[in-house]
């Protein structure tokens, strides 16, 4: 049977293209880039990263900048992931006492722990926007608390990857610059499906992992508006707002004595150390294939998709009482991402059997959102769950590649499950 993919917010398969381009980089030029050595094998790495006009290359950065539209490759920073983007920002921004990082209530612990960290460390204090009852964004409580409180950083996570909602990042930008306040948005799960442009959004901060968008594994993009990355050359002169690099070494400086240091301008200043060279080159080409397929129609087949599952669901299930889908009832606003809840006893194990009885992978539990379920279930039920458990959660994350054939496959195998189990 071949296998049906759909834990896609966890991370995505990647097209040939990317993995010919990581062969390619292994069995032609394996060496270093950064423009550190002088010999062809280097030049031929830091050309695919940063571009050769001689050659008419686009490197992966700039590919990387027209993704987003960013204003330079300078505002472009590999990281490892979402998560290294978010804590480059967390470790890096100058907080003084008094300021408060304001989050949503369901925040991707790569999003929370950063923010957390630091509040136990008496250096900001942090709180969160709660949804409002029909899971919509509260624009007013966000304002009431950019009023009441010194915000210094609004990070919110762009789309959930529990319930695939997308929040207003416009609105949220505008009201927080009124009072303010900088933003940071985690677009792991939006960057994906959707055009999003750092200049239209003003943006001040963006995160995003290209694993999750076709791309190589251990590779992600900070970005950050380019005054916000520093542009002296020296530490010492930057200023209040700009983010210090939180980890120095090879890479980073332009020069070092025995008792100082210069560093590089951005975004070396925060790429440490030898890079994960392969990866950055296929980052462009992951960008590049989206690019041709377009973000609106990937977004227009998720929904299709996505609605196409809903409808059957709640159909079959919707007035049973023990099934309900988390987030926005509206399939269009939860993107690819359809979490479903069942409450019966012995609620536990259909992710295995999907796997074991048709090949269909997805992922049950808390997706690393523990604060919120803990909250909402109770605090406790994130622990490992015994088989007696009366409460499970189910991600289906669906991506470009899958098809409505793989979603009546899915719904079939769901109803014998269920059937089996006696819960219909
Ligand atoms: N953040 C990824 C997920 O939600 C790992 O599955």
């Amino acid at each position: 049977m071949p296998p049906v993919y759909f834990d896609n917010a966890c991370t995505t398969l990647a097209p040939r293209q990317v993995s010919d381009f990581i062969r390619e980089y292994y069995e032609k030029y394996p060496a270093c880039g950064g423009g550190r050595s002088r010999h062809w094998f280097s030049r031929e790495v830091s050309e695919r990263i940063e571009g050769d006009p001689e050659r008419e290359l686009s490197g992966s950065r700039e590919i990387l900048r027209q993704f987003i539209n960013a204003r330079t490759t300078r505002e472009i920073v590999f990281t490892l992931n979402t998560s290294h983007a978010i804590n480059i920002v967390a470790l890096g921004m100058q907080f003084r006492s008094g300021d408060m990082v304001l989050l949503t209530d369901r925040e991707h612990n790569s999003n929370l722990l950063p923010w957390l960290r630091l509040e136990k460390q008496g250096k900001i204090t942090v709180d969160s926007v709660a949804a409002k009852a029909d899971e919509t964004f509260d624009l007013d409580l966000l304002e009431s608390k950019l009023r009441k409180h010194h915000v210094r950083l609004v990070s919110m996570g762009y789309t959930s990857n529990l319930t695939g909602a997308t929040l207003p990042a416009c609105e949220i930008v505008k009201l927080s610059h009124r009072y303010g306040a900088l933003v940071l948005l985690d677009a792991a799960q939006t960057i994906p499906h959707q055009t999003v442009d750092v200049q239209d959004l003003d943006v001040d901060f963006l995160a995003f992992s290209v694993h999750k968008m076709c791309g190589p594994r251990g590779l992600g993009v900070l970005y950050g508006k380019e005054a916000l990355l520093g542009k002296e050359y020296h530490e010492s002169d930057e200023a209040e707002n700009v983010i210090l690099p939180a980890m120095l070494g090879g890479g980073t400086v332009g020069d070092s004595l025995d008792h100082d240091y210069y560093l590089l301008d951005p975004p070396e200043r925060f790429e440490i150390g030898l890079q994960n060279y392969p990866a950055q080159i296929a980052a462009g080409v992951a960008a590049s294939y989206l690019l041709a397929i377009g973000r609106e129609n990937i977004r227009e087949h998720l929904a299709r998709l996505n609605r196409y599952l809903t409808e059957r669901l709640l159909k079959r299930y919707g007035d049973t009482g023990w099934f309900r889908i988390l987030g926005p009832s509206d399939p269009a606003e939860r993107s690819g991402i359809l979490t479903f809840e069942i409450r019966r006893p012995n609620a536990v194990g259909m992710a295995e059997e999907l796997d074991e009885a048709a090949n269909i992978m997805i992922r049950d539990g808390v997706y690393c959102v523990h604060s919120y379920f803990n909250r909402i279930y109770g605090q406790g039920w994130t622990r490992p769950h015994l088989p007696s458990e009366h409460r499970m959660t189910y991600r289906v994350s669906l991506y470009l590649y899958n098809t409505i054939q793989e979603c009546e496959l899915f719904l079939g195998t769901l109803g014998d499950i269920l059937k089996e189990r006696s819960y219909i």
